[in-house]
């Protein structure tokens, strides 16, 4: 059942193309009025969503409702929604006012009158010239060009033409408007203005704003809601502060801003070990989970050491200085774990802290036993993927649509060439793909079998390396706890994500 006050409702969306699904049972409710924003990476399926709420796209199964009315198959046209496009397709040829105006001309409204009869009947006008001015003004008001109404498109900034774009929209006073990478052709200041602006427009018209980003940054300052997406699912919907400080996994963490995030595991009642030690903490999770803890930059205090270390110190070293105008960022060096810490506090390089994580500041969450995901993945200078003390072939071109790999390791589309050698990424590996085989030395990684567990139809096995990474499988096969085994991974079967953006490794030609 939709919500209270729920404007657009999307019910079990699907929307497949060619055979791949890119959105998957999508179900949302967005209520009048509210800023929400659907934020992922590039090919997450934001835009073809955002197409069918506007009815550009015929979800292949699923429903959308609009005010409990079903509009799945209902035209664009008919629906009270207009969209906003990272390109802004204005007319160069004509001028600001008549840019506003061109769709209002074309509108025809309704009207009661009476026939010859005396019936009462409904036909339809055109606006006059008057009510069109009226309207258009009002618009470019709102988006404060009223001085520049009579110049041409072509001698505005980019900005200027962005905000006509957005008045030609907001002139039909629409119930809804979506807004698709709006400021994505913008410089980063002219974006942070408009970020602001538009947060101001939202305000001042009342009206649904649907916004799709890839930026975290832009989506946490501008929504009241944020949908988090990947692979055309919804990871997570709740308020800035919400997904930023209760992130449901680590794919939401990593995404949504610097993070630190380790593989641990629940050692006693509110006691979790990572980083080699044990730490207090808020959440409750049964003993000897395994979980995922997620601490914020801004939440790891450090202390200088002044002589020896007590035992019970976390003793990092400081590896990387960065000064970020109000506070440094530091990367810390705990045994061959990083972690990044901000301080205002100037620390040497190679300076060794203590280092403390209040237990309310340690997010931990439920590890998905959906698959394998390893948050602390790096790639080698062959593209060869490491966890830990397991390396893995992996396809890397899976890290940028089009993309190949040349003869010198480069990933390569069309003229930039990325050095991805010390990538830092998030690889995850189904349950079922991964082959186990009798002995050590036989493939990727070797472990050993600390648990199965019999699951109805086939076995859960865990496979636990020398350095404490696990491999979780799904098998037929039955294994005994405390066999040595190998572990082997096609390559196919091993789906990556880059931590930060790809430009980061791009390599002057
Ligand atoms: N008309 C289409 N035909 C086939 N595939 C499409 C079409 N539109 C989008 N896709 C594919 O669907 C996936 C999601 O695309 P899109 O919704 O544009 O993602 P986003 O806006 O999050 O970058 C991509 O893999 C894209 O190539
Ligand atoms: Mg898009």
């Amino acid at each position: 059942m939709a919500k209270e006050n729920c404007i657009i409702s999307l019910q079990g969306v699907n929307k497949i193309f060619d055979g791949v699904t890119v959105v998957d049972d999508f179900n949302l409710d967005i209520t009048k009025g509210e800023f929400v924003t659907f934020l992922g990476p590039s090919g997450c399926g934001k835009t073809t969503t955002l197409r069918m709420i506007a009815g550009f796209e015929t979800p292949t199964s699923g429903k959308i409702l609009l005010n409990g009315e079903d509009i799945t198959r209902i035209p664009p046209h008919k629906r009270p929604i207009n969209t906003v496009f990272q390109r802004y397709a204005l007319f160069p040829y004509l001028d600001v006012y008549d840019n506003v105006a061109f769709g209002l001309k074309l509108k025809k409204i309704p009207y009661e009158t009476t026939n010859r009869k005396g019936e009462k009947v409904t036909k339809y006008r055109h606006l006059t010239r008057d009510e069109i001015c009226d309207q258009v003004m009002r618009a470019l008001k709102i988006i404060d060009l009223e001085d520049l109404k009579n110049r041409d498109i072509s001698t505005l900034s980019g900005g200027q033409q962005q905000r006509v774009a957005i008045a030609r929209a907001i002139v039909n006073k629409p119930a809804i408007l979506l807004l698709d990478e709006p400021l994505g052709a913008l410089d980063l200041k002219m974006r942070k203005e408009m970020q602001l602006e538009l947060k101001e427009m939202h305000k001042k018209l009342g009206i649904t704003f649907i916004y799709v980003t890839h930026d975290q940054e832009e989506a946490l300052t501008m929504s009241d809601t944020i949908v988090v997406m990947k692979s055309g699912e919804i990871q997570q919907v709740g308020t800035p502060t919400d997904i930023y400080n209760e992130p449901v996994n680590a794919y939401v963490a990593n995404f949504i801003g610097e993070s630190n995030i380790y593989n641990a595991t629940m050692v006693g009642k509110l006691k979790v070990k990572f980083l080699n030690k044990v730490f207090d903490c808020v959440d409750d999770f049964p003993l000897n989970e395994k979980v995922d803890v997620v601490v914020r930059p801004e939440d790891v205090e450090m202390t200088p050491i002044k002589k020896e270390p007590k035992a019970t110190d976390l003793v990092g070293k400081v590896a990387t200085k960065v000064f970020k105008g109000v506070h440094y960022e530091y990367i810390l060096m705990v045994g061959k774990s990083e972690v990044v810490a901000q301080s205002t506090k100037d620390y040497e390089l190679d300076s060794l802290v203590s280092i403390e994580i209040a237990p309310e500041n340690i997010q931990i969450m439920k590890k998905e036993l959906t698959k394998n995901v390893y948050p602390e993945a790096y790639l080698d200078n062959k593209n060869r993927l490491v966890i830990s003390d397991a390396t893995f072939d992996v396809d890397v071109t899976q890290l940028l649509k089009g993309s190949k790999v040349d003869d010198g390791d480069y990933l390569v589309l069309g003229d930039q060439k990325y050095d991805l050698d010390d990538a830092d990424v998030i690889a995850e590996i189904g349950l079922d793909k991964i082959e186990i085989l009798d002995g050590y030395d036989r493939g990727n990684a070797n472990g050993v079998i600390i648990s199965t567990i019999y699951k109805g139809d086939h076995y859960q096995v865990m496979i636990r390396t020398d350095e404490e990474e696990d491999f979780i499988v799904d098998t037929q096969d039955t294994w005994n706890e405390g066999d040595q085994v190998s572990v082997v991974v096609k390559p196919k079967d091993i789906s990556i994500v880059l931590k930060g953006d790809i430009k980061k490794y791009a390599v002057e030609n």
